[in-house]
């Protein structure tokens, strides 16, 4: 008898992935068949799902871009072994995670320690190697500096406040709601965006680190000194704000993109160092976690905003 699995598989673009009971998907050589236990439920995957980016698939098609099992069959990686899953275009031009069992190219799954939370496992490298290449590579935070950090309750603001804290800055934690202010991470400040100004700021900070977009930007980039940094991470407010040119020569402050899939091969060990650092509660990265016939609920939460930490589907 074939044996079946569950799957969440989109129809149509700007509708929710279905889910259905299908057979367990063939595998080829080259691939690697995963007994998925977690999958992220990501902002990347929502665009995709939206028909709102520049990569798309043909339908129907099981979104997820990242996720992590155990390898049933395989030419490549030991079968019980844990891997992570992302990359070669899973849950963008081929068939993702967001399902029981997935059929990926060998060299799209990782390796994982064996015992690591696969939600953790699947969920991290977004937010920690985005926040460190902001942090280090993007703003060059120092010692000493003053860092605004928008979102700060969020999956990336989290963590690129906790990692600004631990490059000896003084930072101060955006939210947009008051009751995220509770989850800015100790050692911050923890301040309203609707109380955001230069007074309650206590004058300019050296960077800024803004994972909101539209007019938080445009708001918090003026809080910024002359010759300082601004670096752009997400647009969760707005794809689009407006800048007056001869306003923005004048603050003179550099505004800079992050971009983790051109850097993310880059940040591979520091990512290694993260996970364990996550896995042993140096860091921390809250998760909520959905079951599969939850999905509508978890999306609602990661798209209104209300969310905390990253949201992840739990397949077992
Ligand atoms: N550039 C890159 O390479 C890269 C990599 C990873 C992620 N990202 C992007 O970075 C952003 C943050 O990612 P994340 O994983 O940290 O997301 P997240 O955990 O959902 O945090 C985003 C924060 O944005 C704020 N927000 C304000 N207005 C919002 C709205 N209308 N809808 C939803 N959220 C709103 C929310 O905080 P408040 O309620 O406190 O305002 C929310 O906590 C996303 O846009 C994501 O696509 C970019």
């Amino acid at each position: 008898m074939t044996e079946s699995s569950r799957a969440l598989i989109l129809e149509r673009f700007g509708s929710l992935p279905r889910l259905v009971e299908r057979p367990v998907p063939p595998r080829a050589p080259g691939e690697t068949l995963v007994r998925v236990h977690a999958a992220q439920i990501g902002h990347l995957d929502l665009n995709i799902v939206d028909g709102r980016f520049g990569i798309l698939p043909s339908l129907p098609f099981v979104p997820g871009t990242n996720s992590c099992g155990t390898v049933v069959a395989s030419d490549v990686h030991p079968v019980g072994s844990l891997v992570r899953v992302n990359g070669a275009g899973l849950g963008l031009r081929r068939d993702g995670g967001w399902a029981e069992h997935a059929v990926v190219p060998d060299k799209a799954a990782f390796p994982t320690p064996p015992g690591t939370d696969p939600a953790l496992a699947c969920s991290f490298f977004s937010p920690a190697g985005t926040a460190w290449a902001a942090v280090h590579d993007v703003a060059t935070i120092g010692a000493g500096e003053r860092v605004l950090v928008t979102g700060a309750a969020g999956a990336v603001g989290s963590m690129a406040v906790q990692l600004a804290v631990r490059a000896g800055a003084e930072v101060i934690g955006v939210v947009g709601r008051p009751a995220k202010l509770e989850h800015v991470p100790a050692g911050a400040k923890a301040i309203l965006a609707a109380d955001l100004s230069a007074e309650a700021l206590g004058g300019p900070v050296d960077a800024l680190i803004d994972t909101v977009g539209g007019s938080v930007l445009a708001a918090a980039l003026g809080l910024v000194r002359s010759r300082g940094r601004a670096a752009l991470i997400g647009y969760s407010a707005g794809r689009e704000f407006t800048v007056d040119l001869a306003d923005f020569l004048l603050a003179d402050v550099a505004l800079l993109p992050v971009n983790l899939m051109a850097r993310g091969r880059g940040l591979a060990e520091v990512g290694e160092r993260l996970l364990a650092e996550i896995a042993s509660g140096d860091l921390t990265l809250n998760i909520e976690r959905y079951g599969l016939d939850r999905l509508e609920q978890a999306v609602e939460r990661l798209r209104g905003g209300a969310a905390i930490g990253k949201v992840a589907l739990t397949l077992d």
